[in-house]
């Protein structure tokens, strides 16, 4: 019988958001912050984790997290090996567990794991020697989104914490592991969080997670600083959650018209991938005073540099 959590208490990993501390989120925001600014100059490398070994283990599509996460690896003097899961031994019948300890046994220092089941990151962490950071389990977790999430605001805001600001998450909460890992992170940092979704969207326990929530856009916009959109997950959808693409747009696609409910100086974030013309409206999307889309996707190598040297212990 394999043991369940022989390697959990020897190694630091980031499996979720609720397993950091106050003080390593305060450490992680402040040393992303030194990495941004190195990230600007034209010489990026700070070669701290020279010689270490960190495999990119993605089950799931990925551009932003799978290239910062290598970007953030390389400039810290990683050696970095991106797999393939398609070409893994995981379509020959492999099972997780297997693949995890194999990696492993390669001496991988770290392993980044994006995997479309829940714990998935989880059971790595479980059965290997590396370091895990979780890139994505399912709809479960995505901490390292959260951290370059609350980054992003606290930078724009040019504060400590998120007091007094107000924060709604929009669209598909049921499926988004965005959505489980910012509202907790956001409202350690201080902000109010509120979330819209369709009830079709909206999960069961809603009422456990200590949020507001509307299913209209224009109740649940008015007078928030921070409008947060999230992707219809459809990949994760086992039938239909929706009348239609139309619908859902009429209905909560963010539009400079509901844009205007929000504080005047409110602005939009997405994890990425946007789809236009769905959850944003296309002329909005490409609005770089209001979308902080891309300082998101910036502060996405820095939080990363800082995650890794944090697990890593450096
Ligand atoms: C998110 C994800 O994969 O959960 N994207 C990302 O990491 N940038 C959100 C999404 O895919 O919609």
């Amino acid at each position: 019988m394999p043991k369940w959590g022989k390697h959990m208490t020897k190694k630091r990993h980031l499996i979720t958001v609720n397993g950091i501390s106050d003080d390593d989120v305060a450490f992680l925001l402040k040393r992303a912050a030194e990495f941004r600014a190195l990230n600007r100059q034209p010489d990026k490398k700070h070669p701290s984790l020279k010689g270490r070994t960190l495999l990119n283990v993605f089950f799931e599509n990925s551009t932003r997290t799978r290239t910062s996460f290598e970007l953030a690896g390389k400039r810290l003097g990683m050696d970095v090996i991106n797999m393939s899961v398609g070409s893994s031994s995981i379509s020959k019948g492999e099972t997780l567990k297997d693949t995890a300890e194999t990696l492993s046994a390669m001496q991988a220092d770290a392993m980044v794991v994006r995997h479309d089941k829940a714990g998935s990151a989880q059971l790595f962490a479980e059965f290997t020697d590396s370091h895990i950071i979780n890139a994505g389990d399912g709809a479960h977790q995505h901490p390292s989104q959260a951290l370059l999430d609350g980054f992003t605001l606290l930078q724009h805001y040019g504060t400590q914490n998120l007091k007094g600001k107000k924060v709604v998450i929009c669209g598909d909460i049921l499926h988004s592991r965005v959505a489980r890992s910012v509202i907790p992170l956001f409202k350690r940092l201080g902000a109010e969080v509120s979330v819209v979704a369709p009830k079709t969207l909206t999960p069961i326990d809603i009422s456990n997670w200590n949020v507001p929530h509307s299913t209209t856009m224009d109740e649940g916009l008015k007078d928030v600083d921070v409008i947060y959109l999230l992707r219809l997950q459809r990949e994760r959808m086992a039938g239909c959650f929706i009348p239609s693409l139309d619908e859902y747009f009429s209905l909560y696609c963010l539009t400079p018209r509901r844009l205007k409910l929000a504080k005047d100086d409110a602005v939009v974030m997405h994890p990425g991938p946007i789809n236009r013309g769905v959850e944003i409206d296309t002329y909005l999307a490409d609005n770089r005073e209001i979308c902080r889309i891309l300082e998101q996707v910036e502060a996405g190598v820095a939080i990363r540099q800082a995650i890794l040297e944090w697990v890593l212990g450096s």
